[in-house]
């Protein structure tokens, strides 16, 4: 079950210009844009009136109109032009879409979905690294058929790397995952390994050396669906890997991840950087699409857990407290037109006053 009342990463914030953008996340469909202050607004797709999509519209005055009637609603959701109505005729005030707070942080695009009020919402994860000018910052995504659920538990695995990774870094020879501290906070939780890798290929060789002693890998969760994997090659030089596991639905999650590395800075190795990252994604999809179950979070008590799955059952701990705060969506997270009309179930929120409109 998803959880409301976090910031979700929607996209890349170079993605969102003056133009309307469709963004699917947890079911429901966002129309995000750009004004002329380069402030970026983030509103529910469908049209009060007769449920038009506000992404194939266009942005006019800072407003976004509607392309089937033409209604011109501002960046807080209120409509304020109706053209069919006489000039100057009153709108009702009902006549609004959902709007949705929104941050730009680390080159991404954050929404809040939930109804918590500013003082109380979990913070956005920290990535202190990436203001750091001696870090070099990379984007990527990777879709997975399977529920972000599993694409999180997966990030922060440590004793699956010898057998999903064995044509990489896994070394089959030093599959045991010594006895690990766990640091845990409010909304993470971290541990961190030593491994003992196989020497990394091509260019990296260069970085991680034969008579390196281990990778001291640290793996990091932060609710509901944030990870970063953190890699030290040694003599310094460190590799991360931060990732936003979005719920599209409730099984499809697109992995929105940045990589920074300290080392071979320089643009010219990024596309090397690049493909490890994704052969990595590659090589964990094969095992975590043919997961079974493979549609939730199931509770602790339905599968066996040793002692290197310490930091996953942190996460599924997590995960019910919030669901115990009363934080789950019920809801399936079905995108299709139907569904994303329904609501979050935000109450001090428009919402329900956008879908008794769409009702009538
Ligand atoms: S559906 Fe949007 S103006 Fe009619
Ligand atoms: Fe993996």
């Amino acid at each position: 079950m998803a959880l409301k009342n976090f910031w979700y990463v929607a996209d890349l914030s170079s993605a969102i210009i003056n133009k309307p953008k469709r963004i699917n996340l947890l079911g429901r469909d966002f129309v995000l844009y750009r004004n002329t202050k380069g402030q970026v607004a983030a509103l529910s797709n469908w049209c009060v009136h007769r449920g038009g999509s506000l992404s194939h519209g266009w942005v006019e005055d800072d407003c976004l109109r509607c392309p089937y009637h033409g209604w011109k609603y501002r960046a807080d959701g209120v409509c304020i032009e109706i053209p069919a109505n006489r000039a100057g005729a009153p709108i009702a005030k009902r006549a609004r879409v959902k709007t949705y707070p929104v941050q730009e942080k680390y080159g991404w695009i954050w929404l809040f979905l939930g109804d918590l009020p500013t003082a109380e919402r979990p913070p956005h994860p920290p990535l202190p690294e990436f203001d750091k000018p001696d870090w070099r910052v990379i984007y990527g995504e990777f879709l997975w058929d399977a529920p972000y659920t599993r694409v999180v538990e997966n990030a922060i695995d440590i004793a699956h790397t010898p057998f999903v990774h064995a044509t990489s870094f896994g070394n089959r020879d030093e599959p045991q995952v010594e006895n690990y501290d766990m640091h845990l906070a409010a909304w993470s939780g971290s541990a961190s390994v030593m491994l003992k890798p196989r020497r990394s290929k091509g260019l990296w060789r260069y970085i991680h050396r034969k008579d390196s002693p281990g990778v001291k890998t640290t793996a990091t969760f932060f609710m509901p669906n944030v990870t970063r994997l953190e890699v030290d090659l040694g003599n310094g030089a460190q590799m991360i890997i931060f990732g936003s596991h979005k719920p599209i639905d409730d099984y499809t999650t697109l992995t929105q991840w940045i990589q920074l590395r300290n080392f071979f800075t320089h643009p010219w190795f990024d596309g090397d950087a690049k493909r490890r990252t994704l052969k990595i994604f590659r090589e964990d999809q094969k095992v975590v699409e043919t997961l079974n179950p493979n549609r939730a979070l199931h509770p602790l008590a339905t599968e066996f857990h040793v002692r290197s799955d310490a930091l996953a059952i942190a996460y599924r701990k997590l995960n019910q407290q919030c669901l115990n705060r009363g934080w789950g969506i019920n809801q399936p997270l079905n995108n299709s037109v139907d569904s994303s009309r329904r609501t979050i179930s935000m109450p001090n929120s428009d919402q329900s006053k956008a879908s008794e409109l769409t009702k009538v």
